[in-house]
């Protein structure tokens, strides 16, 4: 049967995943027999009631009569369809850059449908050079230039469903894309939702400067719920949450010195200074996803025990027994391709480099690892950047919902303001919440509201602050959610949790 694939639009600093580099071993079997057709021609695909089409379009939009690329898309059909309540689409972009919109679908279109109600039709795509779209990558000089193809691309989409506006719900790096099409396509917005946002003016300068704003906030949010769940949810559990944070500091500087070796039926290894600092770090996207887990690997390891820990960033075992797609395939420097490229050239001097490290340090413990993005762009080769790249500004035809978390690790709240700024009418809706985007954290509050902005325009008023259902280390396990019948909020939190569990957002680095 088909497993969830959510890990695999997953791109961290430990992990990246190029998109370009993506060796498709085992093409999907459905995709190569469907037609590609200038129309949405919907065949069922995958699991009932998943519908799959191929959607042509211009290699290149300036040569509309020249070669033509074909667009995976997928969609999870609204049952409303033919009736006066029916909608229209919704368009999800999982982030990445690089993640697969169809995964992203096939894996959890049906509970995207049950958050934001039977009206619509959720359909997500992957863009050109992904997955199953075709041409792969190489067509493109640059990642830059595909993305740019993505924009215009979108448009197709939605005119190919009878639409003039577009329904758009980004996360993380796709609200870069989201933030681009409401400036290049301000009067084509019916409703757009970017939720962890990335500033993209920094994004596209290549400075990663204001990125970790609130890391170090989620990582006292792990102290803070660890010491709240006790010692028997907790096992990591200490008097305080300051001797919390003093246990993690000792185990890290005797982790430093003396590495664990571990052995499992994958692989083996070491936990490291480094394999330790990057799986803290990662934990901070999806707290209530890996906040247990990471206490009990963080407890077995200071007994000397590092399975649990190394666990987290073992690559899993291939797992192909579902005749659509090889996993994508981890490449160390993947993040470079696209951020080197979407990015301002960088040309520091050591002295410059230095003294931005130390600057970010000021920021947060973490700007080690993050200070790597922009360094490793010194000595990219030098290509000419002709893309959009701002300014982010619009009077768009409705007012964009931006949401932010209180402690984001990589997508501090503030950013969102700062975008909110160029696009007049637009809301800032904040979740009381650690993790990467609204979808890391249960909310019936945030849920609500942007299901009430896709039905009926509807915004948050200004400054709402939505807080979040139930703590990070609970006693009750998502099984026993799942067997129970629920309805109203309790219906909205399982829904939330099934999604935690089968997508998780694409960081954007
Ligand atoms: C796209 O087509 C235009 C017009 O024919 C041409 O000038 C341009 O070089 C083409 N772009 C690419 C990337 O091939
Ligand atoms: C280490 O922990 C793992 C996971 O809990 C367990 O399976 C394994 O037996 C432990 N190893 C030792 C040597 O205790
Ligand atoms: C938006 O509208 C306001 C008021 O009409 C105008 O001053 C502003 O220049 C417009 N912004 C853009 C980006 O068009
Ligand atoms: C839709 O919005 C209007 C105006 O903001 C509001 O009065 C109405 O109650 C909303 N409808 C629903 C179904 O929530």
């Amino acid at each position: 049967m088909f497993h969830s694939k959510a890990f695999t639009g997953f791109i961290s600093l430990a992990i990246a995943l190029s998109a370009l580099a993506q060796d498709v071993s085992q093409p999907g079997l459905i995709w190569d027999d469907l037609e590609t057709s200038t129309e949405l021609k919907w065949t069922e695909c995958y699991t009932q009631p998943l519908q799959c089409a191929r959607f042509q379009v211009p290699l290149n939009y300036s040569d509309p009569e020249g070669t033509t690329a074909s667009i995976a898309v997928i969609r999870f059909p609204s049952p409303l369809a033919g009736t006066e309540e029916y909608k229209g689409p919704i368009l999800l972009n999982p982030g990445g850059p690089g993640a697969s919109g169809v995964e992203m679908v096939e894996g959890s279109g049906e509970m995207f449908s049950q958050l934001l109600g039977p009206n619509f039709d959720i359909v997500s795509f992957d863009p050109r050079g992904i997955g199953f779209s075709t041409p792969r990558g190489s067509v493109f000089p640059t990642e830059a230039q595909r993305q740019l193809y993505l924009e215009r691309d979108m448009l197709r989409i939605v005119e190919a469903h009878g639409e003039e506006k577009i329904r758009y719900w980004g996360f993380s790096y796709g609200t870069v894309l989201g933030a681009t099409f409401a400036a290049l396509f301000p009067d084509r917005i019916e409703r757009l939702v970017l939720d962890g946002v990335v500033d993209a003016e920094n994004y596209f300068a290549t400075l990663y400067s204001n990125n970790l704003l609130d890391t170090d906030k989620a990582l006292q949010s792990f102290f803070d719920s660890c010491f709240e769940g006790g010692p028997d949810l907790c096992p990591f559990y200490e008097s305080s949450p300051q001797a919390i944070a003093r246990k993690l500091d000792e185990l890290t500087q005797s982790i430093f010195l003396r590495p664990v070796p571990v052995v499992t039926s994958l692989s083996y290894g070491l936990v490291d200074y480094s394999r330790l600092r990057n799986t803290i770090f990662l934990s901070l996207y999806s707290p209530y996803t890996d906040f247990p887990r990471l206490a009990q690997g963080l407890a077995d390891l200071a007994r000397g025990n590092g399975t649990t820990l190394y666990q987290f960033l073992e690559t899993p075992a291939f797992d192909c027994a579902c005749g659509t797609q090889a996993p994508l395939q981890p490449v160390l420097d993947g993040r470079n391709v696209i951020g080197c490229t979407d990015g301002k050239e960088v040309s520091d001097t050591f002295e410059e480099s230095e003294s931005y490290l130390r600057d970010l340090l000021l920021q947060s413990q973490w700007a080690e690892l993050w200070a790597t993005l922009r360094i490793s762009c010194l000595g990219w080769p030098k290509q000419e950047k002709k893309h959009f790249q701002g300014p982010f500004v619009g009077n768009t035809s409705h007012p964009i919902l931006w949401i932010g978390n209180t402690a984001d690790p990589v997508t501090p709240v503030a950013s969102a303001h700062k975008m909110a700024k160029g696009f007049p009418g637009s809301i800032v809706l904040t979740q009381d919440s650690p993790g990467h985007s609204s979808m890391s954290a249960p909310s019936t509050c945030t849920a609500g509201h942007v299901r009430e902005y896709f039905l009926n325009g509807t915004l948050p008023a200004e400054g709402v602050v939505c807080p979040v259902d139930g703590p990070i280390f609970s006693a009750q396990k998502a099984s026993t959610l799942e067997a129970r019948q629920v309805e109203g909020e309790d219906q909205i939190l399982q829904v939330l949790e099934r999604l935690r569990q089968t997508f998780r957002v694409a960081s954007p680095f």
